[in-house]
């Protein structure tokens, strides 16, 4: 069985994916240098699967350690989750995100170049449609304007990865655009663990009900949306980890560049997503009303038929899942993988 280098795989969504991919029977390395993520997850994963992951301590943008890597280890192909992903810090800090994020992949190409490693697969964002295109966003628009420095080195490392793969016609490339992940593994062992205050909805839902913070600010009532509030495309994370199996499935048949969005096409406002997570979970969460968050969009949605009709994937979990499996994963790690 291929062995899979998931590189950044001690964070959120990468673990979710190693739980995946060792139940799918695949061998899992992770390569994580734990800025924004813990050994533990890891150690979890192992205790859901039963099953041993080879771990690095390791900075994806040293070159000379990732070739260590893929020597030692045979490796097959490379999800790169690597990278920081704060809208609103990489708008203070935008030469540290350039930096940052961008240094990772072209580490990693380096790295797989000189090692003979030809499959990658990379986790961008819906952020690259960007403001104008209309929805639901498809695979076939063009990259947008993006409307800050992360979702730019979103969009800047896929026309890397797009580059490479056009001067090498032995590098296969796979961009899943995910869209809004949320909820947690059923066992309530892995979850969404930020450090800080969250910047994202449903943790911050979370820590409210816990509580953790009092009050959870909706930002904006006044978009032009049913209710007001701005609707997103949710989606169960381990929807997403299933995504994932399916690209490495296609990616060690297939070559050249495949782009999927990664989502379940059907949008839920801020206002729902609160209201759902009370009456699922049978506990209160304090909101107040305030101002719109700047660079937000109203609405935006996938059209998911290509990862349905190519991958054979379609996501299965419902949003009363994903409210409930994020409590869960919530209550009993009141302060994520910290004890
Ligand atoms: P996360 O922060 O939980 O995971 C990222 C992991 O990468 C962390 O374990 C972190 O420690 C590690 N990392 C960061 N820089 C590194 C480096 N230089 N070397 C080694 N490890 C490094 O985030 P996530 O939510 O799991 O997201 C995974 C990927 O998916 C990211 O690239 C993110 O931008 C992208 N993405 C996330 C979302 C979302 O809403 N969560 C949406 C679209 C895209
Ligand atoms: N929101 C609130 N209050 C909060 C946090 C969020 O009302 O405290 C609202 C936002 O205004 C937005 C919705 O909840 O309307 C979702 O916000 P998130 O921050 O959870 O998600 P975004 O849609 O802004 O962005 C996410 C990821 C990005 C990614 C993008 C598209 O954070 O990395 O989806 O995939 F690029």
């Amino acid at each position: 069985m291929s062995n899979i280098l998931l590189a950044g795989g001690a964070g959120y969504i990468g673990s979710h994916t190693a739980a995946a991919l060792l139940d799918a029977g695949y061998d899992v390395v992770i390569a994580d240098n734990f800025v924004n993520s813990s050994p533990k997850s890891v150690e979890r994963v192992e205790q859901i699967t039963g099953k041993q992951i080879v771990l690095y301590e390791a900075d994806v943008r040293d070159a000379d350690a990732m070739k260590r890597i893929f020597r030692e280890q045979k490796i097959d192909a490379v999800i790169h989750f690597a990278g920081l992903k704060a809208v609103g810090e990489s708008v203070q800090k935008p030469i540290m995100y350039y930096r940052k994020n961008l240094d990772t992949v072209l580490s990693l190409l380096d790295a797989m170049q000189e090692t003979g490693v030809n499959n990658i697969i990379f986790s961008s964002s819906a952020t690259v449609y960007g403001e104008k295109n209309p929805i639901p966003y498809l695979e076939t628009m063009p990259r947008g304007a993006c409307t800050n420095p992360y979702s730019w080195t979103k969009s800047m490392t896929e026309q890397i990865l797009e580059d490479a793969a056009k001067a090498d016609p032995e590098l296969s490339v796979i961009l899943l655009r995910y869209f809004n992940p949320i909820g947690a593994h059923p066992s309530g062992m892995i979850g969404e663990d930020p450090q800080g205050i969250p910047n994202n909805l449903m943790p911050y839902v979370t820590q409210v009900a816990v509580g953790k913070r009092e009050c959870l600010t909706i930002f904006g009532n006044d978009y032009p949306t049913p209710d007001g509030t701005c609707r997103r495309d949710y989606i169960h994370v381990v929807d997403l980890a299933r995504g994932h199996v399916k690209a490495i499935d296609y990616i060690m048949q297939h070559k050249g560049v495949a782009v999927f969005n990664l989502g379940t096409g059907i949008p839920y406002s801020v206002t729902e997503i609160v209201e759902t997570f009370e009456r699922v979970n049978g506990v209160k969460v304090n909101h107040v009303y305030g101002p719109r968050r700047a660079g937000d969009l109203p609405e935006f949605y996938a059209n998911s038929d290509k990862a349905r009709e190519v991958l054979g994937w379609q996501t299965e979990k419902t949003l009363d899942d994903m409210c409930r499996d994020s409590w869960n994963w919530q209550k009993q790690n009141p302060n994520g993988y910290r004890v």
